[in-house]
């Protein structure tokens, strides 16, 4: 268990939005004070180590001066070999600097004295082979097993592991990176490809035009290729991947397509898809450009590509309009899982959304009762915590909720008109959730008082549980599962349930909706009528998995295992662990499957498993 925080008390105000509340405004989560100097441009200069898994080279900041005082900025299990500032890059001279003691969620806070006339700041130093943004994988854990692979994962507060900056979502950058890689390897990045090297040592330069904030950096290195799918989409994944992943996502062009004409122009030029080594411990990363997406998506059958349609979401929501500091985390995935569903709806029709919205409400309803009441907040306080920590449903789902519910009020016409406008008015900014109830009150309630008066802001945003009122979504192919789940619980036979025509997500409906205890004839019958162990199908192989640790089915247990030590995706190992600890015999398996699966997961993925199974 990682040790709780000793937060600054007094933070600084980072919010560049209108109406801003100081108070509200404070990221406890960084040291860094953009009061003083903010950084404007982020020039990135490294060499990819993969026999030492560490990443060398320089951060050479641009800065806009604010006030008199020194230059705060994050950093994480780096090495500072020399801090350098001048007027201009030709002039910098090495200055003085403290690396502070590490805190264990915040990390060490690097304070650079600035001379009068500095406006470029250079840090040259080292990664550590442990940086919790990293993942270095050896070759076998690829899916070509030839060469080895690295990725980052910034979000929430991982990029100041492997860069030197001021790690807040309330401050943006543009960049510029160059890469060395010595070995016959791809670079890519959430960023425009301005060309490649190739002397001595390879070289990749990269340049983001459009300020982000800091965790939407990133970096992935491996054996590469890219396959087009549109005329600004296309995907990137290992030689024996990147076919199967272009045809999976065949429709992303079409979901940008329906995407701009929901929220507006997409902004961000390209929009490929990395496909990454199954330890990617998310889902999906909105990195722009180039979202990161793991491959357990990819079903052979498109039936995952909600997940697609999300990390482009948020190319409105979060990277074009982004939370200020992660209490506002909600304004990122409530907006984005909303406009996921829309995107849906567009493509795929509204049966299709209406099962994700129920699913979704059933997510929020099993994480409300799992939670306690100040984590049942949208605007949730972090305190002493870690972000990652933050990571529930709640804010995706409560938050898409309430975004339907105010949809609801207004009418969809003058709800997508506000959605829109939300988007133009607030873009490249990082903003609070109190900018954000400003704007909605201006720009939307003022329109129709009537329907204002429907919404109770407060019972949504600062309220535990559901206290404002809502409809509650429903799905009639979702309910009739449901009795098919009772009939066969209730005594009847798998070969009897219709399942012909039943997509994952009614195959998950169908799992979830079974009582907790099942006897061993019903497993058995279950597993044989439909092959439920052998399953490729990650999501539902995940779901069956939890199924047979509860109720003791020992046929499963090599492919546990098999599971275990091949997916990383913390989605699927929190509730596989979580079911094992319940027992004596299972804690023992746990610890035993664990030691060979920990060096194979994500730092990220590893904090949250040591916390349910402990340290081997
Ligand atoms: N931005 C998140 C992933 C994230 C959140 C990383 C917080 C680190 C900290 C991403 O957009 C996301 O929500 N991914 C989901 C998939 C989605 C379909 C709900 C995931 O990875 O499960
Ligand atoms: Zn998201």
């Amino acid at each position: 268990m990682r040790p709780m925080c000793v937060c600054r008390v007094i933070g600084v105000v980072v919010g560049l939005g209108m109406g801003t509340n100081p108070v509200n405004a404070r990221d406890i989560h960084s040291y860094s004070n953009p009061d003083v100097a903010v950084v404007r441009h982020l020039d990135l200069n490294l060499s990819v180590d993969f026999a030492t898994k560490t990443l060398h080279g320089s951060a050479t900041l641009t800065i806009e001066r604010k006030a008199a005082g020194s230059l705060v900025l994050d950093t994480r299990d780096l090495t500072i070999e020399a801090v350098e500032a001048g007027a201009n890059p030709k002039t910098l001279a090495a200055t003085k600097y403290t690396l502070k003691p590490a805190d264990p969620i915040l990390g060490s806070a690097l304070e650079i004295t600035l001379p009068d006339d500095a406006k470029i700041v250079r840090v040259t130093y080292k990664t550590s082979p442990s940086a919790s943004a990293l993942q270095w994988l050896d070759p076998q854990r690829t899916a070509g097993g030839k060469h080895p692979f690295l990725f980052t994962q910034s979000e929430a507060i991982h990029a100041r592991s492997w860069i030197p900056l001021q790690d807040s979502p309330g401050v943006r950058i543009t960049y510029d990176a160059s890469i060395e890689i010595s070995e016959n390897l791809i670079a890519v990045m959430s960023a425009e490809r301005s060309g490649t090297n190739i002397d001595r040592i390879r070289t990749a330069l990269f340049t983001m035009k459009e300020p982000i904030p800091s965790y939407l950096i990133a970096l992935a290195v491996g054996d590469l290729k890219f396959k087009p799918i549109g005329k600004r989409t296309g995907v990137w994944a290992e030689p024996s991947v990147v076919e199967k992943a272009a045809w999976e996502f065949a429709d992303t062009e079409k979901m940008v397509e329906a995407a701009e004409r929901l929220f507006g122009p997409y902004r961000w030029g390209r929009y490929d898809i990395l496909v990454l080594p199954p330890s990617f411990p998310f889902g999906g990363m909105e990195n722009p450009k180039l979202t990161f997406a793991t491959p357990t998506v990819i079903a052979g059958d498109r039936s995952l590509v909600a997940l697609i349609a999300h990390e482009l979401a948020h190319s409105w929501s979060g990277n074009l309009v982004t939370n200020a500091t992660w209490r506002d985390f909600w304004l990122n995935e409530g907006f984005t899982t909303y406009g996921e569903r829309r995107i849906v709806e567009e493509i795929y029709g509204a049966e299709v959304a209406t099962v994700e919205k129920r699913l979704g409400f059933l997510d929020l309803k099993e994480e409300l009762a799992s939670h306690k009441p100040i984590d049942q907040v949208l605007h949730v306080d972090l305190a002493g915590r870690d972000p990652d920590d933050g990571m529930t449903r709640i804010p995706y789902e409560k938050g898409a909720l309430f975004l339907a519910t105010v949809e609801q009020a207004f009418g969809r016409p003058a709800f997508d008109t506000y959605l829109k406008g939300y988007f133009s008015r607030n873009a490249f900014k990082s903003i609070t959730t109190a900018d954000f109830v400003a704007d909605l009150k201006a720009s939307l309630f003022a329109t129709n008082p009537e329907a204002a008066a429907k919404i109770d802001l407060d019972a949504w945003i600062e309220q535990p549980d559901l206290k404002g009122t809502f409809t509650e979504p429903e799905s009639a192919k979702l309910a009739a599962i449901g009795r098919s789940a009772e009939q066969f619980a209730g005594g009847g036979n798998a070969k009897d349930v219709k399942t012909a025509d039943w997509t994952t997500h009614e195959w998950l409906q169908f799992l979830r909706a079974m009582p907790e205890g099942l006897t061993p004839a019903q497993m058995a019958d279950l597993d044989t009528a439909f092959g439920l162990t052998q399953r490729g199908n990650a999501e539902i192989a995940a779901q069956w998995l939890v199924m047979t640790v509860r109720n003791g089915y020992a046929p499963a247990d090599v492919r546990l295992e098999a599971f275990l030590t091949t997916i990383g995706r913390r989605k699927f190992l929190m509730p596989l662990y979580k079911e094992l600890v319940k027992t004596d015999a299972g804690k023992a398996r746990a610890r035993a499957i664990y030691a060979k699966a920990r060096p194979f997961y994500h730092p990220i993925a590893v904090d949250s498993v040591d916390k349910v199974v402990g340290k081997p």
